[in-house]
């Protein structure tokens, strides 16, 4: 039997006050509805149906291409009337399963179980013990069995003491479900047409209903406010921290840092307190990475030490390098091995290669630096002539004197030697040294200004 997966996402989300859509608002890095779009992927359902409706060019903009089928509810008129929306694009014969875009961290394997032990012909709703059930759908059960879902509004003072909610997950055969959506009223403390009725419709068939519980309150949370979106942030986290610790990754504080995006480590990596993780983000083994920094898009070499205080992005270094603390690397910072990139130094479209050092206090773009050469404090390639970029190339061995200015393009010989405080415009050759400074004056007993009046 084929699977359908139906993703309700129209909801504004009054209650995050925000100009964002709730489904677009970020975990980690993502939208929320991009972590439910992904928990169905793993499920392998061919066909993923996404219902919009607030918001609704922002949403399909953020996952177009993402071989979704879009349902458009222009009027929110409840969670039934969302789902009647996806129905006559989905396959009669499949079974049909219903998530929400505001709970985000759904697990596979939580669905797999309820997709293995509802039968074919069965409903099955994913229900869980909460510690406090307010808000929520209670389940209500006789003899053991499901009967019925009672929304928190409409529900009894007996009714509200159900810890067992509706998760708002649900599982049924798809021309089942449409023949119980046509039979939906509204007529309830909201006004709304409420999935949860085809509970007691099924009931009534003569269906047999699962209650499946999940396995815990966190995977099935909902979001609607920026503490709970708060709270998930800080769930996510842990379970990715947790997952890299079982593969051996040492944290100094597993609730002191943020992974938005995906994090591949070696092995002996540790990772200090504050580090934030962007993108695609790959450290080698032994990597080390002090308090406070942030690294995006970027891949690490084994043995590499990233001192406090980096903001990396975009760059790449190869294995034993040592960066900051206080550096920038910039898209296209290619460190080959061994490399020093000190204090206050911004690098750029630059390749460095193996044992080289910039030390301190230095802008380097569009450059290429050679073996084993060193750059003094406080040099600058100047790249940008006000319209254009130009490349600097620097010879493998050369010795950049501290305050240089290279003014690119610029050539700067294997082996050269500049004199501190040069500005450069004219190539180097090799082994030359290159001086471009005035003469020194220096006058005798030379009186200083005296302040006027004193
Ligand atoms: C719903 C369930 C409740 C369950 C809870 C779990 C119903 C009637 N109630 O209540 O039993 O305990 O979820 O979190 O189903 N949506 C639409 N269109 C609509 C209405 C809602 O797309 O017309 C979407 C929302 O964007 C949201 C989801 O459906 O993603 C849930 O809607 P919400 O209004 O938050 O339902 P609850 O009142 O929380
Ligand atoms: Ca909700």
């Amino acid at each position: 039997m084929g699977l359908s997966i139906v993703i309700l996402a129209a909801g504004q989300g009054t209650r995050m006050r925000s100009s964002l859509p709730k489904v677009l608002q970020p975990l980690a890095g993502r939208p929320l509805l991009g972590h439910v779009i992904d928990c169905a992927r793993a499920l392998g359902a061919g066909d993923v149906c996404v219902v919009h409706g607030f918001g609704g060019e922002a949403v399909r903009a953020a996952f177009g291409g993402a071989g979704l089928r879009w349902a458009l509810q222009a009027e929110q008129l409840g969670t039934g009337h969302a789902v009647m929306q996806a129905m006559p694009g989905t396959d009669d014969a499949n079974r049909v399963l219903i998530l929400f875009g505001d709970v985000p961290l759904m697990r596979p394997s939580t669905l797999e179980q309820l997709l293995q032990i509802t039968g074919e012909d069965d409903l099955g709703v994913l229900t869980v013990d909460m510690d406090d059930p307010t808000g929520y759908g209670r389940i209500v059960r006789e003899n053991g069995d499901v009967v019925r879902n009672v929304e928190q509004k409409d529900a009894s003072a007996a009714e509200q003491a159900i810890r067992e909610i509706n998760t708002g997950v649900m599982l049924a055969p798809a021309g089942r479900m449409k023949g119980w959506l046509d039979r939906l009223g509204n007529d309830n403390a909201q006004g709304e047409y409420y999935l949860t009725d085809v509970i007691a419709m099924a009931v009534a068939d003569g269906v047999r209903v699962h209650g499946v519980k999940a396995p815990n309150q966190e995977d099935v949370m909902g979001i609607n406010d920026k503490k709970q979106l708060a709270e998930a942030e800080r769930a996510l986290q842990r379970r990715l921290v947790d997952e890299l610790m079982a593969e051996g990754v040492g944290f100094a504080d597993p609730a002191r840092v943020d992974i938005r995006g995906r994090l591949t480590c070696g092995r002996d990596v540790y990772i200090d307190v504050n580090a934030v993780f962007e993108g695609d983000v790959t450290l080698g083994d032994g990597v080390r990475i002090e308090s406070n920094n942030l690294i995006r898009d970027s891949r690490l070499g084994s043995g590499t030490v990233v001192h406090s205080n980096c903001h990396i992005e975009g760059s790449t270094t190869g294995s034993e390098c040592e960066v900051g603390p206080f550096a920038r690397l910039r898209p296209g910072a290619e460190l080959a091995d061994n490399v020093k990139v000190g204090n206050f130094v911004e690098i750029k479209k630059s390749r460095v290669a193996d044992g080289s050092k910039v030390n301190h206090l230095t802008y380097i773009g569009d450059c290429d630096i050679g073996t084993g050469v060193n750059v003094g404090a406080g040099t600058i390639t100047c790249n940008y002539d006000g319209a254009n970029k130009h490349r600097t190339v620097i010879g493998d061995g050369a010795f950049i004197g501290s305050g240089t200015m290279l003014v690119a393009p610029v050539n700067i010989g294997k082996g050269s030697t500049i004199g501190a405080g040069s500005t450069i415009t004219k190539p180097v050759g090799d082994d030359e040294l290159a001086l471009e400074r005035s003469k020194q004056v220096s006058i005798k007993g030379w009186k200083r200004p005296v302040k006027k009046g004193s």
